[in-house]
């Protein structure tokens, strides 16, 4: 289906709201049923009917739909963040006993999961250098049901190759999800190389307005209805009809934003590279990129996060750097309009916890909606300093 078709029309059955273009926000958390047939047969299938919102809500579905369509998958939920997105299929997947390999250095919730939460169900885990399917393979355990993969990674951006570790995977029977947040359903279609859940934290690129928390799970139909029958309907995690709205509202300029985004990031990396105040820059479609060729073979693009290592060794430098930047904002997350930056040096010097394993004059900015030529101006005055 054209991507144009998804964003604009599917899912939406306007006749059934007097010709609205924009959808309704059903604002129930109840359905009344007209009989007592319908009734009985409606509480059959909760997923596919409409009987109460912690289910299936309208506007959600109008969402799911879309999402499912996105990824190519057969069905898609929509959860309360992205690490319930995680967790849910994670859990789904798992049982006392399982072993899970995942990708080292995850997003640091996705370690938490693994490190700390698994543990408590007897779930034992294997951190692996997933830029090295002989090192996925290694990690294979009997007991090894399920392979988290995160490509790119959230701060240094390593990938894994998805058609093999999806061939692996299906060789020892072993249910495959990526974490394809960076790249957006736009620049890469996990399921078409063999992996079999993908989820999204939709508070980045899918709703792109920094003003909704929520998380995407897109999957068969099968493996859907799994994880909603036992993990959403029992735990709860659902997302409220407003914020789905929102998200759909989201979702027409996402071809517009996600391109803007890769475009602009793409230039100013460029530029970085070429920057003598600057150490290192990474960012998967720079041909020094040490996967540049794996990106192009699976990815037609990249989210706008770039991480770059600035050429000094002195922590007032890098201070004052950050004192002189003006057009960033000083923020965690990504996949807004708005570019924003994560010093490293922040986490540094915290009475009573560690310094992290990155050094300090690392930093990772996320490329917005602005001029990229304004952000680089930005840049250079601050580069001054160093
Ligand atoms: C790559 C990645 N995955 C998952 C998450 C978790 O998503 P959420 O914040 O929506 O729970 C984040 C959040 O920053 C993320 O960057």
């Amino acid at each position: 289906m054209h991507l144009s078709e998804i964003l604009t029309h599917l899912g939406e059955d306007r006749k059934n709201y007097f010709n609205a273009v924009s959808p309704p926000i059903i604002q129930s958390s109840n359905f009344a049923f007209e009989s007592l047939e319908q009734f009985r047969n409606d509480v059959q299938d909760e997923l596919a009917n409409h009987i109460y919102t912690r289910g299936n809500n309208p506007t959600v579905e109008i969402l799911r739909k879309k999402l499912a369509a996105l990824e190519g998958a057969e069905d898609a939920l929509v959860v309360a963040s992205g690490a319930g997105a995680t967790a849910m299929a994670v859990l789904a997947n798992v049982k006392a006993g399982d072993h899970v390999i995942c990708v080292k250095n995850p997003y640091s919730w996705t370690k938490n999961l693994m490190l700390n939460f698994l543990p408590k169900f007897g779930v034992t885990h294997t951190f692996v250098d997933g830029t090295d399917i002989a090192d996925i393979e290694a990690a294979i355990q009997p007991n090894t049901t399920f392979m988290y993969l995160e490509s790119p990674n959230t701060m240094t951006f390593e990938l894994q190759d998805l058609r093999a570790c999806a061939a692996l995977a299906k060789q020892h029977g072993i249910v495959t999800l990526i974490d394809n947040s960076n790249c957006s359903p736009l620049f890469q279609r996990p399921i078409e190389f063999g992996i079999d859940l993908v989820m999204h934290t939709g508070t980045k690129y899918l709703n792109g307005h920094s003003d909704v928390v929520n998380g995407i799970i897109c999957g068969s139909k099968k493996m859907i209805r799994r994880i909603f029958e036992t993990e959403i309907m029992t735990l709860g995690n659902i997302i409220s009809p407003h914020d789905a709205w929102l998200i759909i509202r989201g979702l027409r300029t996402l071809e517009l934003r996600v391109k803007r985004s890769f475009e602009s990031a793409a230039k100013v990396a460029a530029w970085l590279e070429s920057h003598p105040k600057v150490e290192r820059v990474l960012f998967p479609f720079l041909p020094s990129f040490p996967q540049y060729e794996l990106a192009k073979q699976q990815m037609s693009g990249c989210g706008g996060l770039i991480t770059v290592f600035l050429k000094t060794d002195s922590m007032e430098k890098v201070e004052a750097f950050f004192k002189k930047l003006n057009r960033f904002l000083f923020a965690v997350s990504w996949g807004g309009h708005e570019s924003l930056v994560i010093p490293m040096a922040a986490f540094y010097n915290i009475p009573g916890r560690e310094n992290p394993p990155y050094p300090f004059t690392m930093m990772r900015f996320y490329i917005g909606l602005e001029d990229p030529e304004w952000l680089m101006e930005d840049l250079d005055e601050a580069l001054k300093v160093v």
